[in-house]
């Protein structure tokens, strides 16, 4: 199987220019002669889902925005390059190739929902990837190519709740990473604070990031509802508006047509990131970008993330489509591809994931921060095959369907979905701990990958030193991130 580069090219675009020549540029040019209405219902009909993990459709995403837009102000877009998922470096990778299309594509969508601005968002320790970035926007500033949008490169936290949309607009807002309580469609970055904090604060107390208004015709303030997409997403904008709806179907399934940048790590020959048409058998993606198992071992699983089910060797025929991997129980998610040989424990395994959520949880939800932590530290036990293992399994069901209670994203749920999968999928490894026939292992470290270099992924190492308040000292201080908000309240990340 050969790899597909309509957004990820072997060899990096250097400049402005560079990317003109090769026909760059087109799709923006396209966009400018038709209007906005044309452009949303192209991207309709070419059937484009977002990137960033939930597979929602764009173009309805983008005509609910249009269908809201305010009277009074207009709307803005922001471009989700937050990348915090283990085992996933896909939106890095476009961006290191080329960020010239990113930038296009978010003035394209601009254009299609009459946004005056773009705000870029990425984390600041993506050194690389900002000043790409930022000298891609530059260059189209001084082209003359961005007619009256103001475009603005936001360097945000490291914490992986950062990459969920409504965290985004909070930190973006100069607020912590914590989400609203809002389904996708909501107002947008300025005014959430300005005019709805004191009724959120009356509203539960707390003065945390809730009680969003939602974007719609009645809406009080008259603001502008914000469009948040994938960086990926936005990255395959341009060419569908130049080449059209029907050759963007030209790959992938009728259900989930084009391409997909597929990230592999874990137990393989090799770590890369690469592009393949949507559709095409795991095991193939696998062999493709990561050269298959490493000698003499054979892959066990395959865990698409932390969001979604661990999916057993049986199911590796499965295609990387949205609905077949829905069908197979688990998801694409962002199609970050963590693989699992023999020699990994999945109980250490599920610990580390445990570990990672946990943590990562701000704890605006006590079961998702508590049941998450006590998950974890349960976990720890059950695969250090602790003498009273037995009680350990029904303790972890049982906190299994406490965990996601009442949860404002779904961090928690992702919690309960990838354990709960171990323990359905692979019972006997658990059970083997839970007897002490399985001997005694350390948690696997889960974690963002800050590199992939020649080959070799690079976890983020500092993770196992992250405190579950989201400091690095030696000591917890026995509070959640959410517990801390009000002592840094007006805190800009
Ligand atoms: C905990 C959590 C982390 C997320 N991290 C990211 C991320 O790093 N990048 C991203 O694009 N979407 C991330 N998402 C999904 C976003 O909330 C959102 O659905 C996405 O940016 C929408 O873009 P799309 O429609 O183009 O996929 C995350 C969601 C959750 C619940
Ligand atoms: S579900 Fe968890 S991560 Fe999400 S808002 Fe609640 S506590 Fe925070």
């Amino acid at each position: 199987m050969t790899l597909v580069h309509r957004v990820l090219f072997p060899h990096p675009i250097e400049s402005l220019e560079e990317y003109l020549e090769r026909g760059g540029g087109a799709g923006l040019e396209a966009a400018r002669r038709r209007s906005p209405d044309a452009i949303v219902a192209e991207v309709e009909a070419s059937g484009l889902r977002g990137r960033g993990g939930a597979g929602f459709p764009t173009g309805r995403k983008w005509r609910t925005v249009v269908e809201n837009r305010s009277p009074v102000e207009p709307s803005m877009v922001v471009v989700n390059g937050a990348e915090g998922e283990p085992g996933t470096f896909k939106d890095r990778a476009i961006v290191r190739s080329d960020p010239y299309q990113v930038v296009e594509g978010a003035l394209v969508a601009a254009r299609a929902v009459g946004a005056d601005r773009v705000i870029f968002a990425l984390k600041r320790s993506f050194r690389t990837e900002v000043s790409r970035l930022r000298m891609a926007v530059e260059e189209f500033r001084a082209a003359e190519f961005v007619a009256g949008v103001e475009l603005e490169v936001f360097e945000g936290p490291g914490e992986y709740l950062y990459g969920e949309e409504t965290a985004l607009l909070e930190a973006i807002d100069g607020r912590h990473p914590f989400p609203r309580i809002a389904p996708p469609y909501r107002r947008g970055v300025d005014e959430v604070f300005a005019t709805t904090a004191d009724a959120r604060s009356a509203a539960d107390g707390s003065g945390l990031a809730a009680h969003v208004e939602m974007a719609g015709p009645t809406g009080a303030t008259g603001a502008a509802p914000t469009l948040v997409n994938n960086l990926e997403t936005i990255a395959n904008v341009p060419r569908i508006l130049d080449r059209g709806a029907s050759w963007f179907r030209t790959e992938g399934t009728d259900q989930s047509p084009g391409t997909i940048v597929c990230t592999i790590t874990g137990c393989t020959r090799r770590h890369g990131v690469g592009e393949v048409p949507m559709g095409t058998p795991l095991r193939e993606v696998i062999e493709a970008i990561g050269g298959g198992a490493r000698p003499g071992r054979r892959i066990k699983a395959v865990l698409p993330g932390v969001a979604n089910a661990l999916i057993p060797e049986a199911l590796l025929d499965t295609p990387a489509s949205y609905e077949a991997m829905a069908g197979a129980g688990s998801g694409l998610g962002s199609c970050g591809f963590i693989v699992i040989d023999d020699s990994v424990d999945l109980v250490a395994l599920a610990a580390g994931v445990s570990r990672f959520l946990a943590v990562e949880s701000c704890g605006q939800c006590t079961p998702c921060k508590q049941d998450g932590l006590a998950l974890a530290e349960h976990l720890v036990r059950l695969s250090a095959s602790d003498i009273h293992g037995r009680d350990l399994v029904p303790a972890v069901t049982a906190l299994l369907s406490t965990v996601a209670n009442e949860a404002r994203c779904y961090l928690a749920s992702q919690h309960q979905t990838v354990v709960g999968s171990v323990f359905e999928r692979f019972a006997d490894e658990p059970a083997a701990h839970a007897s002490g026939r399985a001997a005694g292992v350390d948690p696997e470290l889960v974690a963002e990958v800050v590199d992939i270099s020649d080959g070799v992924a690079v976890l983020d190492e500092r993770h196992r030193d992250k405190q579950p308040d989201w400091t690095y000292g030696a000591e917890y201080s026995g509070k959640a991130p959410a517990d801390l908000m009000d002592e840094h309240r007006s805190h800009r990340p």
